[in-house]
């Protein structure tokens, strides 16, 4: 139900393999990939990308046939998406179709989200009786003005992707034969980044939304201290004084 490479450059793939579904997510399907998240040696990855099969869905949620005769001690927060979220490398989601429910959570837990043009977005939780379970209430409430969020949670209301990308809810809103380079022009910044700092950064953005201002600055303070001792940020300032482009190497 995924497909994954691991290409030779860093890029971690994992492609959602259940079109005729909408690619929707399975307890099994979701296994799958935390299996990947956490047998792939991170030392080796330097960005991943999450991607749905064929061109109707990235996701279209949960899958709700799987609802039926789960107990209430059975919910808890998503391992899955905790994993991405916190996933030391940047991860981006590549979106072309149906982003619904389940589907809009992992993309929210991405860190950086391109979408095409005529993507769609939304929690429809609400319309059968059910609300987000797997972080979206929390990601919306912290990524958006609360009304926003709470017209999205409450109404089920579904946003293209022009709304999407005004609301600051992805970062590109881009047609269907832009969506591969796009993607690419993102991921060469990634994939060439020097990963110590992207890890840092990534660390203390993420920590920083919960903590207050000064808590924030100082997990900062830190993680510059230790980017600027790294071979990275000598390899960066010396390309900068040779005038030329820097090769990171993670160390
Ligand atoms: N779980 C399980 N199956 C799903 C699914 C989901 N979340 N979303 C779509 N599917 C299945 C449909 O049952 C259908 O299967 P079938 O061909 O075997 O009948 C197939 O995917 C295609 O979906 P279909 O509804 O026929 O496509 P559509 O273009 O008419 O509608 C949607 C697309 C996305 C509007 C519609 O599928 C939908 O509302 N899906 C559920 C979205 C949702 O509520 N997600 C949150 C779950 S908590």
């Amino acid at each position: 139900m995924i497909n994954t490479e691991h290409r030779e450059d860093g890029l971690l793939r994992i492609e959602i393999d259940r079109p005729r579904k909408l690619n929707a997510l399975s307890e099994g399907l979701k296994d799958e990939v935390v299996r990947v998240l956490e047998r792939t040696d991170d030392s080796e990855v330097r960005a991943v990308l999450l991607e749905g099969a064929g061109d109707r869905a990235f996701s279209a949620g949960a899958d709700i046939d799987g609802f039926s005769g789960r107990k209430p001690h059975e919910t808890e927060p998503s391992r899955l998406n905790r994993l991405v979220d916190e996933y030391p490398r940047p991860t981006l989601a590549k979106i072309d179709g149906f982003c619904l429910g389940g589907g809009f959570e992992l993309a929210l837990a991405c860190d950086l989200r391109i979408a095409t043009t005529d993507s769609e977005f939304g929690f429809p939780e609400i319309d059968i009786g059910l609300l987000p379970g797997g972080g979206g209430t929390q990601r919306a409430i912290r990524m958006l003005p609360e009304a926003r969020a709470k017209e999205l949670v409450f109404r089920g209301t579904r946003l293209d992707a022009q709304t999407a990308a005004e609301w600051g809810l992805i970062n590109r809103a881009v047609p269907e034969s832009e969506l591969g380079s796009t993607v690419e022009s993102f991921l060469s910044d990634l994939l060439e980044g020097p990963p110590i700092a992207l890890k840092k950064a990534k660390r203390v953005m993420n920590e920083g939304r919960d903590v207050g201002l000064s808590a924030g600055l100082e997990m900062e303070a830190q993680a510059f201290g230790l980017a600027l001792s790294s071979e990275d940020a000598t390899e960066g300032t010396t390309a900068f004084m040779e005038d030329r482009e820097p090769k990171f190497e993670g160390n």
